[in-house]
C-alpha cells in the first residue's frame, strides 16, 4: 500500500475510482469520490460494511454543500458557522447527484466539513466531495493513526496519508437536521450542550430509531477482549482479583483503564483497545465516566464494545 506523500498522487487515485485512506480531527476515514458509485462501492467490500449503512459525505467548501445537499433545513446555517470545519455531522436532505450506494438507499445524505489541513487540503485536490466510512474494519475500534489503518488495510486499499495522531480520537457527533426538534443520531466530539447553545434543545435518538441511523443496530467499536464496565476503581480491582488476572510480563490477562479526564480517554480509548488485543489480552477492564458532555459519548462507544459478547 502507498504511503502518500504528494497531495497530487491522493487525488489521482481518487479521480481514477480508488480508495484513499485520509486523517481528520476525529478518526481516520477510508474515502473515495462520493459522486462515484462503483469507487464507493469498494469501500464497502474494503470494510465489511453492511449495504444498509449509509457514509458520511465530507467536503472543503459552500459550493461542494450545494452539490451533495438539495436545500437547508432550519439552524443549518447557525450551525455551520459555529462547528464547520470540525465533527459535526449534519443529517439533510440528498442532491440527485449523491449516488444511492453512498447513502444506502435514505433520501437523506449526512455531511461535514473536517477540521485538519490535510484533509482540506485532499478533498480540494482530488475537486470531488469524499464519501468516507471511519478507516477500520467493520465492528472494530476506528483508527487514529495510520499504523491502524495499514493493520486493518494493508494490501486492501489505494493508498494511506499519514497525518499523525487523530486529535479527538472519537468520531463525529451526527445531528439530524430533517426532524423538529433536531436529534442526535450519534454522540460524538461535539456536545450535546454545545449544540443547544446555538440552537436550542436537542433530543438524543433512541437506539432502537434503526431506520433513522442505520449504523446504530450493529456491533462497533469492539477490540476481540472483553470490555468490562466497573463503576469505580474499587469494583476494577475486586473483577480483576476474582479473575486473578495480573499483568506480568507478557502473559497479560487483563489491562485496566482508569479514567483521568475524558478528552484523554477519548482520544486514546481506540488505540488502547488495539494495543489490548495486540498483547493478547483476555478482558479490560474500563472505570466509567459520568454522562455529561463528552462522557456521554464516551459511555456510548464503552457500551456498545461491551455489548454483543
Ligand atoms: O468522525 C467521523 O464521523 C468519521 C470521520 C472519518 O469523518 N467518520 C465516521 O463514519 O465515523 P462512520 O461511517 O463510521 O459513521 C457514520 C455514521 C453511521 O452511524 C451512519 O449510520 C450515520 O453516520 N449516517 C450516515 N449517513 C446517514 C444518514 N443519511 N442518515 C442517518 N445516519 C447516517
Ligand atoms: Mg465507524
Amino acid at each position: 500500500m502507498l504511503r502518500i506523500t504528494h497531495m497530487a498522487q491522493a487525488a489521482h487515485i481518487i479521480r481514477s475510482g480508488g480508495i484513499v485512506a485520509f486523517p481528520t480531527e476525529t478518526v481516520y476515514g477510508l474515502g473515495a469520490n462520493a459522486f462515484d458509485g462503483r469507487a464507493v462501492k469498494k469501500i464497502f467490500k474494503a470494510k465489511g460494511r453492511p449495504s444498509d449503512n449509509p457514509l458520511i459525505v465530507h467536503i472543503a467548501s459552500m459550493r461542494q454543500l450545494k452539490q451533495v445537499t438539495c436545500g437547508n433545513p432550519q439552524n443549518t446555517m447557525s450551525l455551520i458557522k459555529k462547528f464547520w470545519p470540525g465533527p459535526l455531522t449534519l443529517v439533510m436532505k440528498k442532491s440527485k447527484k449523491i449516488p444511492h450506494i453512498v447513502t444506502a438507499g435514505l433520501q437523506t445524505v449526512a455531511v461535514r466539513m473536517p477540521d485538519h489541513p490535510v484533509a482540506l487540503r485532499f478533498i480540494k485536490a482530488s475537486r470531488v466531495p469524499i464519501a468516507a466510512p471511519s478507516a477500520n474494519i467493520s465492528g472494530k475500534p476506528s483508527a487514529t493513526n495510520a499504523k491502524h489503518v495499514m493493520h486493518d488495510f494493508e494490501g486492501r486499499i489505494d493508498a494511506v496519508i499519514d497525518g499523525g495522531q487523530a486529535k479527538h480520537g472519537v468520531e463525529s457527533t451526527v445531528l439530524d437536521l430533517t426532524v423538529h426538534p433536531a436529534a442526535i443520531l450519534r454522540p460524538g466530539a461535539i456536545t450535546k450542550e454545545q449544540i443547544e447553545r446555538v440552537i436550542g434543545s436537542v433530543t438524543f435518538a433512541r437506539t432502537g430509531s434503526v431506520v433513522k441511523s442505520p449504523g446504530m443496530k450493529y456491533r462497533h467499536y469492539a477490540p476481540l477482549a472483553k470490555v468490562v464496565l466497573c463503576a469505580s476503581l474499587q469494583e476494577i480491582q475486586k473483577r480483576r482479583r476474582k479473575k486473578s488476572a495480573v499483568i506480568a510480563g507478557k502473559k497479560v490477562a487483563g489491562v485496566s483503564f482508569v479514567f483521568i479526564n475524558e478528552r484523554h480517554l477519548a482520544k486514546n480509548l481506540y488505540h488502547w483497545f488495539r494495543e489490548a488485543d495486540k498483547k493478547g489480552c483476555g478482558s479490560i477492564f474500563v472505570q466509567t465516566v459520568s454522562e455529561n458532555g463528552l462522557g456521554a459519548t464516551i459511555m456510548n462507544r464503552l457500551r456498545k464494545a461491551a455489548s454483543f459478547k
